[in-house]
């Protein structure tokens, strides 16, 4: 997926000439005439869309010295690189000096331009990243660090900014690697207990034996191997935030130790005489349904109510596909940063090859994928080719279960023929049917099928999309449109009510 690159000159055939180049880089160019113009695309509600600025540093209105002020004073951080005339070099210093990245001279050439819009799309990530690891330490990640331009995590995201203000109780569910503990550290770092600790604990990591003094403390001699006081994880938190990751396996002595911590904000240690009062901000995380544990008897019913008060579900990543090529960037540009590596994009055919990909390790799995993908890379461009691992989740296609949801027994029998195969070929070579019906028996909207159509050419011709194209007898660009329009289309329920 293309950086975006906000072009800003008044002068048309610059315009068009830069605006040309950008697109020939690889990159998406958004053109403005006026320095007025940046600064509203920069405080707009796309803001975050934009990666870099070429700026004209004489407008009429306000200019290129204009525009790096407001910036400044706005503390929008991007790379700017500016245009200068030539022998303006006057002009160049001040620009620098106020904040530019770099400058180029008019006319332009195309390699000046790509080297420098390179250098500052990896420095700008490279920041970024140093920025999140530092605010990871300090416990000061926030919602920006949260990368999404999805519909679907767009109420979560609001949610979740307002349970910052507050110190209500926040239940994060969701699949495997999808950002719980990043949504966790995120309401953490933009509360008002941002200056105090973010403690983590992973509940299905300890030893059942020694949840209760790892949460509670213990006094020394409480237990065989007590040697020394241990404060607890609690006591640790106070003043701050306590993440109960993984909140389901907590064992239902501790759940009972648990509960009354919270109803009373006081803890007692193993082995101590009298309760600590504590002051902690209960996050807990789950990537299983809580309140089937509760129906299955391994959760405690009052202690479900006290975690979940605030339910946050966060979708899996096939829920948001949409959300891939925005990540694919994201992690592209952070790794090229950190590997210092040649690649600088990621081709077309493999976004919507991966797009198109279930991810069961959710974000997680994508950023793995893109690490390995930039280390092994020998191009400065990614290809379908250098995500050699990822078919291998993806389920077989010689073995694929049906692609469709299976008809309920209780439906009443079928039109003949309303399942059809896949493909007009001998039943030996059947991979696949479609179901024309949807569960509830009724028959399934033609876009949904032919998505699914689509879906299964580009897994079967393992993202060659040229011979996906050739196969369905669609041009190229109609079959990127189609899956343009198809995506995101899935995406999940993305809050409960509380239940
Ligand atoms: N929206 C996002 N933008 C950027 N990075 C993300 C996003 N969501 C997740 N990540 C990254 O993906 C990785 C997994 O996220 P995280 O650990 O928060 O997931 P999780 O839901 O807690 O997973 P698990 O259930 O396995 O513990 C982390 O490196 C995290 O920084
Ligand atoms: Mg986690």
């Amino acid at each position: 997926m293309a950086a975006s690159i906000l072009i800003a000159d008044d002068d048309p055939v610059q315009r068009r000439l830069v605006e040309n180049m950008v697109q020939k880089c690889g990159y998406e160019a958004i053109v403005v005439d006026n320095g007025d113009a940046v600064i509203e695309r920069l405080t707009g509600p796309d803001a975050s869309a934009i990666d870099a600025i070429v700026l004209d540093l004489v407008m009429p209105g306000l200019d290129g010295m204009g525009v790096l002020s407001k910036m400044r004073e706005a503390g929008i951080s991007m790379p700017v690189i500016v245009q200068t005339a030539h022998g303006g070099i006057d002009n160049v210093v001040s620009a620098m000096r106020a904040g530019a990245h770099d400058f180029v001279v008019k006319p332009v050439g195309m390699e000046r331009l790509q080297v420098s819009l390179r250098n500052a799309l990896n420095t700008s990530a490279l920041k970024g990243e140093l920025q999140r690891i530092r605010h990871s330490r300090e416990g000061r990640l926030t919602f920006s660090d949260i990368i999404t331009r999805s519909e679907a995590m767009a109420p979560i995201l609001r949610i979740a900014e307002k349970a910052a203000a507050s110190s209500i109780p926040v239940l994060i569910e969701g699949d495997s690697g999808v950002g719980k503990e990043l949504f966790a550290r995120a309401i953490h770092g933009s509360s008002e207990r941002r200056a105090k600790p973010f403690v983590a604990v992973n509940c299905g990591a300890i030893p059942d034996n020694l949840v209760e003094s790892i949460l509670f403390g213990h006094e020394k001699g409480a237990f065989t191997g007590a040697t020394e006081r241990h404060m607890g994880k609690f006591v640790e938190a106070h003043g701050g935030t306590l993440f109960l990751d993984e909140v389901s396996e907590l064992p239902l002595t501790a759940q009972v130790k648990l509960l009354r911590a919270l109803q009373e904000g006081a803890v007692e240690a193993v082995g101590g005489r009298k309760p600590v009062k504590v002051d902690v901000r209960i996050i807990s995380a789950t990537n299983r349904r809580l309140l089937e544990r509760v129906k299955e008897g391994h959760f405690r019913e009052d202690l479900f109510y006290r975690l979940h008060v605030l339910p946050l579900t966060i979708p899996p990543l096939r829920a948001r596909r949409d959300d891939i090529p925005h990540l694919l960037r994201h992690f592209l540009a952070r790794f090229a940063a950190e590997e210092n590596s040649a690649v600088t994009g990621i081709s077309g055919e493999a976004v919507a090859y991966l797009s198109q990909l279930d991810w069961p390790g959710n974000i997680r799995q994508l950023e793995n994928a893109v690490y390995r993908a930039v280390v092994m890379s020998e191009g400065d461009q990614l290809g379908i080719a250098d995500f050699p691992l990822i078919p291998a989740h993806a389920p077989p296609v010689e073995h694929a279960p049906p692609l469709m949801v299976e008809r309920p027994a209780a439906q009443p029998a079928m039109v003949s023929g309303s399942e059809i195969p896949i493909a007009p070929l001998p039943a030996p070579h059947q991979v696949g049917t479609l179901s024309m019906l949807s569960a509830n028996g009724e028959v399934r909207p033609l876009e949904e099928l032919e998505n699914e159509i689509i879906r299964f050419a580009i897994a079967h011709y393992r993202g060659q999309m040229s011979e996906v194209a050739r196969r369905l007898k669609i041009g190229r660009s109609t079959l990127y449109r189609k899956l343009d329009e198809a995506t995101g289309e899935d995406a999940a329920p993305t809050t409960r009510p509380i239940e």
